[in-house]
């Protein structure tokens, strides 16, 4: 599509500059039809984004589908499935609970599980699902999102 503008763009302006240059140096391939075309490529929707829209880790959208049935996406451990867990994911908005846990504590249960780390076993290991990096963004999102400011 865009590919058969700018060819009718180029094919356009050799028609307007008639028979000034050689047809052969003009082929509408890739560098001319840039330079042809300037008004087409000045569009707002160009193109860079979609690639980074793709490598952009949406943390509160993986909360909020994968960690929400329990966690609530409220962050208070009151999820929908959150009643049938014994003990229940503890609340990230209390003060109380950033006392005694640290961003790297929170990496390692999501990591690896709550059994790993002294928690309940149903807090299941994600370190299969998240990069560690990934796991990082999701610390972040809690702690930024919930911890209450001191
Ligand atoms: C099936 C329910 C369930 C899901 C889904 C779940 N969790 Fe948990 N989570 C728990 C439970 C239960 C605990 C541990 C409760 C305990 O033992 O104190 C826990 C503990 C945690 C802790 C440690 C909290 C603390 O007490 O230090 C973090 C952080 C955490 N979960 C993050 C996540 C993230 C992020 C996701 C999604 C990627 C997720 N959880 C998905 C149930 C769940």
């Amino acid at each position: 599509m865009r590919t058969l503008m700018m060819s009718l763009a180029v094919a356009t302006s050799l028609m307007a500059c008639s028979g000034g240059e050689e047809p052969a140096a003009t082929a509408p391939e890739a560098a001319s039809t840039a330079e042809a075309a300037p008004a087409a490529e000045a569009a707002p929707e160009a193109a860079p984004e979609p690639a980074e829209v793709v490598a952009a880790f949406d943390a509160k959208g993986e909360f909020e589908k994968t960690c929400a049935a329990c966690h609530g996406t409220s962050g208070l451990g009151d999820g929908v499935a959150a009643a049938a867990l014994n003990p229940k994911p503890a609340s990230f908005a209390e003060a109380v609970f950033w006392e005694t846990r640290t961003p790297e504590s929170l990496h390692a249960v999501i990591k690896s599980g709550g059994a790993a780390n002294g928690k309940s076993p149903l807090m299941a290991p994600y370190g299969g699902m998240y990069d560690d990096e990934q796991i990082t963004l999701l610390v972040s999102y809690i702690s930024d999102t919930w911890k209450p400011a001191s």
